[in-house]
């Protein structure tokens, strides 16, 4: 049950502390003296900078002073394009990656628990947090997350070296994936099937554009102007791109979180790499056409989504914008 603490007298929820953007977080912000759920509020700002279909966040938050509980927040969800809520569970299985990304860069030892309550399928995490075990912190750790991007193809052209893309590779194994590169010749075979299955498909667009904001500025979710690319799209400049296809163990929730997670971490080594990366995860929402598709290439699991991965010479664009911490935690009661 909710109750309000004496901190809410002082903080009410409209104070521009907590409705701040955690897009401003800085590395060098973390409150060294606060107490740990106001540190752990810190390292959050950090797990909402992950990727998300549509940039639709579909994560909530509880924090106490020991714990960090991750929910799916199913109300955000997209029945067309993503029936099963399975770009949701990537979301944010990418969300608590970057939490723990977070968490050792500030020096925090952590043990995470996946579905801890079988009993509630929307509490997909608890992260217990222990003392810190050291007191620097991993400042470029941090920029790494924040400089984290998916770009528009046309930002990116350029061919990436063999080591970064194998540096991508090597990461999302360590995450707990895969990713199958697609050779030249299978690209019009991928593309044939997702012709084949988004050919008369009005209502994925039309979901699409609910999540499309090209000329409004204070939107805290979607995708703004510039930092739109089209779903299908990124087979179609293939000029000098290397494509992927990150695949999981199983095809359920659970492999669902942890392609999430290990998509983060391959996205996060290709910033590291200065590669720029862009995401199709249509018509993968079927899974017969995640079937197709894996037998097609010969992917040794089940495919999740497509990476195009890429150098650039250009800024990245516009960042697409995240909600303040204040409308992704369920329970209130934290200060800052
Ligand atoms: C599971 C998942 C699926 C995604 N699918 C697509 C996609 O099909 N097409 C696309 O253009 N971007 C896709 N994205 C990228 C999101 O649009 C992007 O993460 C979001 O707009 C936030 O922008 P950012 O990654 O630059 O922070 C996907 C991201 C995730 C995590």
């Amino acid at each position: 049950m909710f109750a309000y603490t004496t901190e809410h007298l002082r903080m009410p929820l409209s104070s521009p502390r907590i409705r701040e953007s955690p897009r401003d977080v800085k590395p060098e912000g973390f409150p060294m003296g606060a107490p740990r759920h106001g540190q752990l509020k810190y390292a959050l700002q950090y797990a909402v900078l992950a990727p998300s279909t549509h940039n639709s966040q579909p994560w909530l938050f509880r924090v106490t002073d020991e714990s960090v509980f991750l929910f799916a927040d199913r109300s955000r969800g997209l029945p067309a394009i993503d029936p099963e809520d399975r770009c949701m569970l990537m979301s944010c299985g990418a969300a608590l990656q970057n939490l723990t990304y977070a968490l050792d860069a500030l020096g925090f030892r952590y043990r995470v628990s996946r579905f801890p309550d079988l009993s509630d399928p929307d509490l997909l995490a608890r992260v217990d947090v222990k003392a810190r075990s050291r007191r620097d912190i991993d400042t470029s750790a941090l920029e790494n997350i924040i400089a984290r991007r998916t770009v528009a193809p046309q930002n990116a052209v350029l061919s990436p070296s063999v080591e970064a893309v194998e540096n991508v590779q090597r990461a999302i194994e360590k995450g707990g994936a895969s990713m199958t590169l697609i050779r030249p010749d299978d690209i019009d075979i991928v593309l044939q099937i997702v012709d084949e299955h988004l050919a008369d498909a009005p209502i994925l667009a039309k979901e699409e554009a609910v999540w499309r904001h090209p000329n409004r500025a204070r939107s805290r979710d979607g995708i703004p102007g510039g930092a739109q690319q089209q779903s299908s799209s990124i087979f179609m400049d293939p000029a000098g791109a290397v494509f992927g296809l990150l695949a999981t163990h199983g095809d359920r929730m659970s492999s669902w979180m942890r392609g999430g997670a290990a998509l983060e971490c391959g996205l996060i080594a290709a910033t590291r790499e200065g590669l720029a990366v862009s995401l199709s995860s249509t018509p993968l929402h079927l899974s017969h056409v995640r079937k197709q598709i894996g037998v097609a290439l010969s992917v040794d699991g089940a495919p999740q989504i497509f990476l195009r991965l890429a150098g650039s010479n250009s800024s990245p664009g516009p960042a697409t914008p995240r909600r303040p911490l204040v409308d992704v935690m369920i329970h209130p009661g934290f200060s800052a």
